[in-house]
């Protein structure tokens, strides 16, 4: 038995349009997405360009639209889709450079810029001390350390689709990981309290819904805007 990929192709500069081309491939029962696309590569068509690495749900590289959804390629098997056709895509909302792969330039700067890294004041370099956490604290921001940048809550939110200058749900989660971090001492309020940060958000919750690892980018940014208002009554108030 065989099912049919439709993927899309698309060289800028020399397509006018993305096109869908179709593929044959066998229908495993063990099979993911990312496997059909691999025989693709290997056996019918080695022009096909697409990223993955880990093929473990990792590596967060394997991300495309599949049949409209954003998808971990790796960890979306091929009879999900019955008989088929199986519709490949590039992730929404971002460039695309060719076929199945998109510039992730914009998104890895939008990550830097919430200093993303346990700020600490006042203290001599090398340190020395060791900062204990209780299982406690560490319980506070966990959940936003397993995001693996995959980029399929910015491909899912409608926010970032329409406004690329919106911050977006990784980056204030990333955020959110390191201000509710007990070890942590600094201040992200300047990048977070915009209208293209969490002002921005219309708390749709299609991030949190598409999160491979169960991230709640969208929790995240309603505790971050509730922070915010709380410090225009209270301006000490940090967290
Ligand atoms: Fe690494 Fe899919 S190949 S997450």
């Amino acid at each position: 038995r065989t099912i049919r990929l439709e993927v899309a192709r698309y060289r800028p500069g020399e397509d006018a349009e993305p096109v869908f081309q179709g593929y044959d491939v066998p229908l495993m029962a063990d099979w993911a997405v990312l496997d059909g696309l691999n025989y693709v590569k290997d056996q019918l068509d080695g022009s096909l360009s697409y990223r993955w690495s880990c093929r473990m749900g990792v590596c967060g590289s394997c991300g495309m639209n599949v049949n409209g959804e954003p998808r971990l390629t790796c960890g979306t098997f091929l009879t999900e889709y019955g008989e088929g056709p199986v519709r490949i895509e590039p992730l929404k909302g971002f460039p695309v450079i060719r076929d199945l792969v998109v510039d992730i330039d914009d998104f890895l700067a939008k990550l830097s810029s919430v200093r993303p890294w346990l700020i600490r004041e006042g203290e001599e370099l090398p340190l020395t001390t060791e900062y204990a956490q209780t299982p406690e604290q560490l319980e506070a921001y966990k959940q936003y350390s397993m995001c693996i940048n995959c980029l399929l809550c910015y491909s899912a939110c409608p926010v970032y689709v329409l406004d690329p200058d919106f911050l977006g749900p990784a980056a204030i989660a990333l955020a959110q990981r390191y201000n509710l971090d007990s070890r942590d001492m600094g201040d992200r309020f300047d990048v977070l309290n915009l209208d293209e940060a969490v002002w921005g958000c219309t708390f749709v919750g299609e991030c949190t819904r598409v999160c491979p690892k169960h991230v709640d980018p969208a929790e995240a940014i309603q505790r971050y805007k509730l922070t915010a208002a709380l410090r225009s009554i209270l301006p000490w108030s940090k967290r």
